[in-house]
């Protein structure tokens, strides 16, 4: 299956998980600016990776603005951030980041990166820090927002190659529901319908 993961990463964590996956999978993988510019029309998959910024994925709209032309292909988009794995924010701001209608076409997954301040440009920067002023000035402060307050605090990284199994296995599970449809045509060609681990 012909495959392109794209990414777009200010920091590097986001094109570390992309490199990871398309060394695995045997795909194309290029920067978002680079993919602009390029043909897209024979990838049977294409997988897309944005980093976290501010409960939504960054340059997600380009890929969501592309929707509607690549129908009938496996899409994915990956998000990486800085929270941890098991933060309580991860699904519900993947689910807010499409629509219901937009669900029936992509899977979505997220990978825990870190931070980086050296790499951070300098706005980016600047709202890491106001993001932390505004929770130390917060009067009752959760125990969760200590350990934010620690965690933002210098850079870290938490990414892993682990966290890239489960887009690996929906990659694999479109390639073998595609070999069942070859064998048998009538099977529903829906490919909506793979027994896929939802998020
Ligand atoms: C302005 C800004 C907002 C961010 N918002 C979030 C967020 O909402 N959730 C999260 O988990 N990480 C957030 N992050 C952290 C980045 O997503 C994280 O550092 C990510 O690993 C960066 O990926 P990159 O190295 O590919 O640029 C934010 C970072 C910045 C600079």
């Amino acid at each position: 299956m012909k495959t392109i993961v794209i990414y777009n990463s200010q920091t590097g964590f986001t094109e570390r998980y992309a490199k990871w996956i398309a060394e695995a999978a045997g795909a194309d993988c290029m920067a978002l600016s680079e993919a602009k510019k390029r043909d897209l029309s024979t990838y049977e998959a294409i997988v897309f990776g944005g980093w976290a910024c501010a409960g939504g994925i960054n340059k997600l709209g380009w890929f969501k603005g592309n929707l509607d032309r690549w129908v009938g292909r496996k899409l994915i988009v990956f998000c990486v951030g800085a929270s941890p794995m098991d933060s309580p924010d991860i699904a519900p701001a993947l689910r807010r980041a499409f629509a219901d209608s937009e669900w029936a076409k992509v899977k979505a997954f997220y990978c825990p990166g870190g931070l980086n301040y050296e790499k951070m440009s300098l706005s980016s920067r600047l709202m890491m820090k106001m993001f932390r002023k505004t929770l130390e000035a917060k009067k009752d402060k959760t125990a969760a927002d200590r350990e934010m307050i620690r965690m933002i605090s210098a850079s870290y990284d938490i990414s892993d190659r682990k966290y890239i199994r489960p887009i690996l296995e929906c990659l694999r599970n479109y390639t073998a529901h595609r070999l069942n449809l070859q064998r048998n045509p009538t099977a529903d060609r829906q490919l909506s319908t793979f027994p896929e681990t939802p998020l």
